[in-house]
């Protein structure tokens, strides 16, 4: 699909290195014009990528993560005390809505990428210094579904990623990962959900495999980790995942997400602390004393944490019940809504969490058409491969627009049969 950028930057006169300062008003007015070229996030019109949900939250983030944006989360619990405080706080309330039991331990990282990045550091660490190895080509196994950030991750760390063809409504296979695990295996990787289709991985049955085979299993719930607990609460089929489900080693789940806190902010759990001393980098062989970090940052945004720390407090359980309720109340209703339209049809089962999708049951009605002709009216479109759908990623502000999406959805499918066009996949939507 043609998804050219909607403006050149070589337009733009961007020049060279400033010489001069600027002031302020007149940046703040190129920033709102720049704004005005993104897709419009806050009308609902991306899947994911941004979180929004009222003003009063969007204050509360700006606020905590401004009255920390000069503090280093490198130096949390060494200069800033206070950093500490609030991690610990929140690894406390993440215990407890993920069903840790004692002894279990957690690190802030910057992102979902970042917290798989550890997991899997991790457990090769891990597995490195229990065989006595100095290097070693290991293997994760995974659904075919897992995110990138697995494959990103493994390519860093001299890991070969195993995706296993998905079984039933596409989910990860038992029988399929069973088949490729071998005595190079460190890690069986599961999603809750995965990204493509929204829905979990057989999680409990994985779990018993990763007894059976003791082998380390990491759960991914980057993208669902803060809205399964209280979708599953409000009555949504969200079957367990965390670590509630016996052989789950760690989890990741992002704060930046359905967690409703301000970009990097992540969470990696460990049900049992003590494999964090491999995860852990400690230097001393330099001339500034010991330097050490959890994870691949050194200096971090000491106003992530605040952010995180302050939203979670200002919604508490109340509040991500209502967030969940609005995110999944919309999700089903957009649901309903394309269904109604002759020719779509939405996966099934729905329900698990806020990401669906539909793909054309008619020859004649080209569903990449339809993504790029939803494009041209200002919607960013998910894009699923075999078969060829749209997915969308639904969070607590796209319910008020989702008429209109249905109402452009409308047009499209009649635009595409009257115009028998036919759409392409030549670009990114991710
Ligand atoms: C299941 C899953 N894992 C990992 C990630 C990566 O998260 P991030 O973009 O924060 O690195 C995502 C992002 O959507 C995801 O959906």
């Amino acid at each position: 699909m043609n998804l050219t950028a909607p403006f050149d930057v070589t337009t733009q006169h961007l020049g060279g290195f400033p010489k001069r300062g600027v002031p302020w008003a007149e940046i703040e007015q190129e920033l709102k014009h720049l704004k005005s070229l993104d897709y419009d996030g806050r009308a609902g019109k991306l899947p994911a990528y941004m979180y929004f949900h009222t003003e009063k939250l969007l204050e509360v983030q700006k606020k905590a993560y401004a009255e920390y944006i000069l503090e280093n989360g490198l130096g949390t619990g060494v200069a800033f005390r206070s950093l500490e405080i609030m991690q610990h706080a929140i690894f406390r309330w993440a215990f407890d809505l993920f069903h840790a039991p004692e002894g279990a331990g957690a690190t802030y990282t910057a992102g979902g990428s970042s917290s798989v990045l550890d997991a899997l550091r991790t457990a090769r660490n891990r597995v490195r210094a229990e065989r006595g190895e100095a290097y070693g080509i290991y293997n994760v196994v995974t659904p075919f579904s897992a995110h990138p950030c697995l494959t990103k991750s493994a390519q860093f760390l001299d890991v070969e990623v195993r995706r296993t063809p998905l079984g039933e409504h596409r989910r990860g296979d038992p029988a399929a990962i069973a088949a490729a695990i071998d005595e190079n295996t460190i890690m069986i990787y599961g999603s809750a959900p995965a990204y493509p289709f929204g829905l979990f991985d057989p999680i409990e049955r994985l779990g018993e495999l990763a007894l059976e085979r003791n082998l380390w299993f990491h759960v991914d719930a980057c993208w669902g980790g803060f809205l399964s607990p209280f979708a599953k609460k409000l009555g949504y089929p969200v079957p367990n995942w965390d670590f509630e489900v016996p052989g789950v080693t760690s989890i990741s789940a992002d704060i930046h997400k359905h967690g409703y806190g301000v970009k990097g902010a992540s969470l990696l759990l460990f049900r049992d602390k003590s494999v964090q001393s491999y995860q852990e980098f400690v230097f001393h062989d330099w001339h500034r004393g010991s330097y050490v970090t959890p994870s691949l940052p050194g200096s971090s945004p000491g106003g992530s944490i605040a952010a995180a720390y302050a939203v979670m407090k200002y919604l508490g359980e109340e509040g991500y019940l209502e967030i969940a309720k609005a995110t999944m109340e919309g999700t089903i209703s957009w649901i309903d809504g394309v269904n109604t339209i002759e020719g779509l049809k939405c996966f099934e089962p729905i329900g698990e969490s806020s990401i669906f999708g539909f793909y054309s049951t008619d020859s004649s009605l080209d569903i990449l058409a339809v993504a790029e002709f939803m494009q041209t009216r200002g919607w960013l479109p998910g894009l699923n491969t075999d078969p060829y759908a749209i997915q969308q990623a639904v969070t607590a502000v796209h319910g008020p627009f989702v008429n209109n999406y249905l109402s452009d959805l409308r047009d499209a499918v009649d635009h595409v049969r009257s115009t028998n066009a036919k759409g392409a996949l030549n670009a990114r939507t991710y």
